[in-house]
């Protein structure tokens, strides 16, 4: 790695900002979700060790401005509970309370700071914002592998300002994704599935050059179909994109493996009426909202004697749970499967997984999904490529 990670610095009585994601699914005031939160622990536990002093910052949801229900206090909460420690919240990210908490901490303890897209200078990427913020510390680590591809002054701007080291937690994704996008042990296959062709193409074309075979469910393929002239009822199609699909067809014939079956409903929502057809079938009227049986035995067919799976996006509208089947299926069918390393792009497949609680099966679930995505596009993540310019500028 051409950046510094966690251990390559001395901590003892540091001051360390450590930037984490801990965006977490929050439902009527309560935590649904901590597993984000866990997977920055090892990292925390190891600076508290190494009696670094402490700051953690974060970002909760998208505020407009500054409003209680999107206060971090609730995550410094669970924080303190899983490190059964106390975690000094401060309800401020710049400004008196939050310079003096920062500047009176002592060595092995933790301050979590306010949400900080309650500034708008952490989303403009603001270099003042950026600077006070590294004022605090003398060492940044970014552990927040979930929100490295935004170029928020988190994230891009204080590592211009200090030293900077990758947590455990944005080691760990690093090396597994590299090793799905860059290094994957043959036969490997990729399955992506999702609403929109459109966010993913860049992933697509990527995977097509680097994948045996290219596996296809989510409301994508319908302008897959549409590009074979195949009736696809109300489904989802992006009309900009059907030139483009047809050339992919015609360019990796053998490559593509599209769904052979689908569920087709009346409607996107619970209790609609749905059925199993094969994809020629498609009546005008409904909308294909999961894939069928038919094309979960042939997906995983596929897939039994793979070497490594990248597996990004749902196969249906897996949040209503009738229409989850086939993603269920298939997740089931990857999780069982021998001597293969399964990674899984974070977002929504993750989630489908947690549902049915088989993450123990996988190698590799990322906690980002823009992130994981973005990576796995082959674009360079502004997190990371503020590291790497870090190390040039601190060596
Ligand atoms: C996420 O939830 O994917 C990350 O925390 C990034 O959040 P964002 O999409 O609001 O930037």
């Amino acid at each position: 790695m051409d950046f510094k990670t966690l251990k390559d610095f001395d901590y003892k009585g540091k001051k360390v900002i450590l930037r984490v994601d801990f965006n977490v699914p929050v439902k009527d005031g309560k935590i649904e979700d901590d597993k984000r939160i866990k997977a920055s622990l090892p990292t925390i536990n190891y600076l508290l060790q190494q009696n670094a002093k402490l700051m953690v910052i974060a970002h909760f949801g998208e505020p407009k401005q500054p409003s209680p229900e999107f206060s971090l206090k609730i995550v410094a909460d669970r924080l303190s509970s899983l490190l059964n420690r106390t975690v000094i919240f401060v309800d401020e990210i710049t400004g008196e309370k939050a310079r003096a908490a920062c500047s009176g901490i002592k060595e092995g303890e933790i301050v979590l700071l306010e949400n900080l897209r309650f500034n708008p200078g952490e989303t403009a990427n603001d270099e003042s914002f950026a600077k006070e913020l590294a004022s605090y510390a003398e060492l940044y680590v970014n552990d927040g592998f979930g929100v490295s591809h935004r170029k928020h002054a988190s994230v891009a701007g204080i590592p211009k300002f200090l030293p900077a080291a990758a947590g455990f937690l944005m080691e760990k994704e690093l090396n597994a994704l590299s090793f799905a996008r860059d290094n994957p042990e043959h036969p490997f296959i990729a399955i992506f599935g999702g609403v929109k062709i459109s966010t993913r193409i860049k992933l697509i074309e990527n995977f097509l050059k680097r994948a045996d075979k290219l596996l296809l469910g989510g409301a994508m393929i319908f302008t897959f179909y549409k590009a074979r002239g195949i009736e696809i009822g109300k489904s989802i199609v992006e009309p900009d994109f059907i030139e483009m699909a047809k050339k992919l067809l015609e360019q990796y014939p053998d490559k593509i493996v599209l769904p052979i079956d689908l569920i087709d409903a009346a409607g996107l929502k619970v209790g609609s009426e749905f059925h199993q057809v094969d994809f020629y079938h498609m009546e005008p009227d409904k909308i294909a909202v999961d894939i069928g049986p038919k094309t979960v035995e042939h997906f995983l067919e596929e897939c039994k004697n793979a070497k490594t799976i990248v597996w990004n996006g749902p196969m249906g509208a897996f949040e209503i749970p009738e229409f989850a089947v086939g993603t269920n299926k298939l997740a089931q069918g990857l999780a069982g499967l021998n001597g293969c390393k399964v990674i899984v792009g974070g977002g929504d497949s993750a989630a489908a997984i947690a549902q049915i609680g088989l993450e123990s099966s996988f190698y590799h679930i990322s906690t980002g999904g823009g992130a994981s995505l973005t990576f796995l596009e082959g674009t360079e993540l502004p997190g990371v490529a503020a590291l790497r310019e870090s190390l040039n500028k601190f060596r």
